[in-house]
């Protein structure tokens, strides 16, 4: 299948023009769950209907259990919102105990009122995955852009959002995506089976996320310090793709002391 990454009617060329991202550093881990949850809460507050994008891994955890917190005492719904997560491993058996589905499953889906016609994340067990990645970003385009993304930053220097790895394009889309083998290595670790990794996933692109209204990266401990340097204080390009934040006219960056410790700027 011809996967087209060009521009779209309605991409902003703004987005091409460096802007210095939004820094809040706070002094823990549990202040940056705090901080993320709480601007979540609060767009989808503002907006019922608001259009998501969302992480999985180690970093989003405390945010989502300090949602479905909120949920639980009635603070928040979820009901009239739409959620696309930024990527899924491919290939795994449909319902995998490690895929981001489950992970979904586990930390937001059941615990909010989120309707399940209203999440969105590709599939795993397809036996085309150049033709999910064209689904899915034909949903993208449906009910985008998207009001807030949020993302995590991959391990080390791999500076990867989404799964877009090293190379991606500022004009990249969903698409299938071999993984590097730094972020394998991390990763695995979080499997029960190591060896049930797959080597590859579908990601969203660097310009689904840049199309976003805003956009909000978390990034906790010493391990992502030096991929938060290179993020903020490197050229702005595909060898480092979270730099490409640095275009968005609307990014904040909500970090702990330990990943910004190397930083020779503190704001
Ligand atoms: C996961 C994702 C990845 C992670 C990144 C950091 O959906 O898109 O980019 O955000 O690999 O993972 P953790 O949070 O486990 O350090």
């Amino acid at each position: 299948m011809n996967r087209d990454t060009s521009l779209r009617k309605g991409d902003s060329l703004e987005l091409y023009t460096p802007h210095q991202p939004e820094l809040i550093i706070v002094p823990t881990p549990e202040q940056v769950d705090q901080i993320a949850a709480q601007h979540v809460i609060e767009q989808v507050l503002g907006k019922q209907d608001l259009v998501l994008i969302l992480p999985t891994g180690n970093t989003p955890i405390g945010m989502y259990d300090i949602i479905a917190n909120a949920y639980a005492q009635g603070a928040v719904s979820f009901s009239k919102a739409r959620i696309f997560n930024l990527d899924e491993y491919w290939p795994l058996p449909w319902g995998h105990p490690d895929s981001y589905f489950r992970y979904m499953q586990e930390r937001f889906y059941t615990r909010t009122d989120i309707d399940s016609e209203r999440y969105h994340i590709p599939h795993s067990h397809v036996n085309d995955p150049e033709f999910e990645a064209y689904l899915y970003e034909t949903l993208l385009q449906k009910y985008g852009p998207a009001d807030l993304a949020v993302v995590g930053i991959g391990p080390g220097l791999t500076c990867h959002i989404g799964f877009n790895e090293k190379g991606s394009a500022a004009d990249s889309r969903t698409r299938l995506v071999e993984l590097s083998e730094e972020t394998i290595a991390e990763n695995k670790k979080h499997f029960s089976r190591p060896e049930d990794m797959p080597r590859t996933a579908l990601t969203m692109g660097i310009a689904n996320i840049l199309a976003t209204k805003r956009v909000i990266l978390l990034a906790k401990g010493e391990g992502k310090a030096a991929g938060i340097q290179r993020t903020l204080e490197g050229g702005i390009g595909a060898d480092a793709p979270a730099s490409f934040l640095r275009f968005h006219p609307n990014a904040t960056f909500i970090m702990d002391r330990g990943a910004t410790h190397l930083l020779s700027i503190k704001p």
